[in-house]
């Protein structure tokens, strides 16, 4: 595997092949990868002939300075996954080379941005923008590929590549979980024996939430008994349960929308996690 810290080298390196006539698939990540990370890698492998992955942990999307502080950094494990994965290229750059001065854009992402962890996390999906495009100038890819596990960012990244008008694929991928259902992240690390036992419920709710659902409770009734039962959990601190339309988060209508995504953002102890399952309806 390459490991390259420079725009201008990468460049080079992916040039060549271009010219080649090979594909380019393109996996952003902040890096203490896991298997959910890997899965994108080995998705990418399928559909594009050279993958990149770049690690950066970008400060722009970061609302609140403690996460970023505490956010784990772990290159060299990263590197043997990714090298295991048989990824061709990690571009892992400095804050210097991403952002030689300020980046003072400001995209309009509409209510995209003004809902769910666009209003609890002001400024994220600004900062989510800001780097993903910067990274998609450096690489150039021809697909790049995006978890499911951040729903509204992978709405937040189409609806940006439309405005930009880049020439790419965003590819959207299925949420990889742990044995217990809780759904791989990379804050997963940080959380203690107490708060990864609290945390194995997120799951079983949101799995109860469906079911729920499903048998065509009320949007209201669900919310209602979900947020008892995570109120009921003292480790929790509930940010927002929302069950919305997949395709721009607006409140789900049963008259028109064909899919919902139910979606959770929760503090277990200091963490913040995020969970979400689509319910296909028809
Ligand atoms: P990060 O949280 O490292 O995630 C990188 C990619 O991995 C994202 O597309 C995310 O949705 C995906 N991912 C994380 N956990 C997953 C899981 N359990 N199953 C499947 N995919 C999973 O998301 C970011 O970084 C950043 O915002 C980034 C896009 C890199 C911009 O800085």
């Amino acid at each position: 595997m390459n490991i390259l810290t420079q725009k201008a080298g990468l460049k080079q390196f992916l040039d060549k092949l271009r010219a080649e006539g090979k594909t380019i698939g393109f996996v952003p990540t902040m890096g203490a990868l896991h298997a959910g990370h890997i899965s994108l890698i080995n998705i990418a492998q399928q559909q594009c002939d050279v993958v990149v992955c770049s690690i950066f942990v970008n400060p722009t999307q970061f609302n609140d300075k403690k996460d970023l502080e505490r956010y784990p950094r772990t290159l060299e494990k990263d590197t043997e996954l990714l090298v295991k994965a048989n990824c061709d290229f990690l571009f892992y750059p400095e804050i210097e080379e991403m952002y030689p001065e300020e980046d003072k854009r400001t995209f309009d992402f509409g209510f995209l941005d003004k809902t769910l962890d666009g209003a609890f996390r002001p400024g994220h999906f600004n900062g989510v923008g800001q780097i993903v495009s910067k990274l998609f100038d450096a690489v150039e890819p021809d697909k790049a590929f995006f978890g499911e596990k951040d729903f509204q960012q992978v709405l937040v990244i189409k609806e940006m590549v439309s405005q930009l008008n880049y020439k790419l694929e965003i590819v959207s991928c299925p949420i990889l979980r742990e044995k217990d259902g809780l759904a791989m992240s990379s804050r997963n690390t940080l959380l203690n024996e107490a708060e990864r036992t609290a945390a194995s419920l997120i799951p079983i709710l949101m799995n109860a939430a469906k079911e729920d659902f499903v048998s065509g409770a009320s949007t209201e009734n669900i919310k209602l008994k979900l947020t008892a039962k995570i109120n009921a959990e003292p480790l929790f601190k509930l940010d927002y349960f929302e069950i919305r339309n997949t395709s721009d988060l607006n409140e789900f209508d049963a008259s028109t929308d064909k899919e919902a995504v139910i979606l959770i953002a929760v503090f277990c102890g200091r963490i913040r996690l995020i969970d979400n399952l689509v319910v296909k309806t028809i």
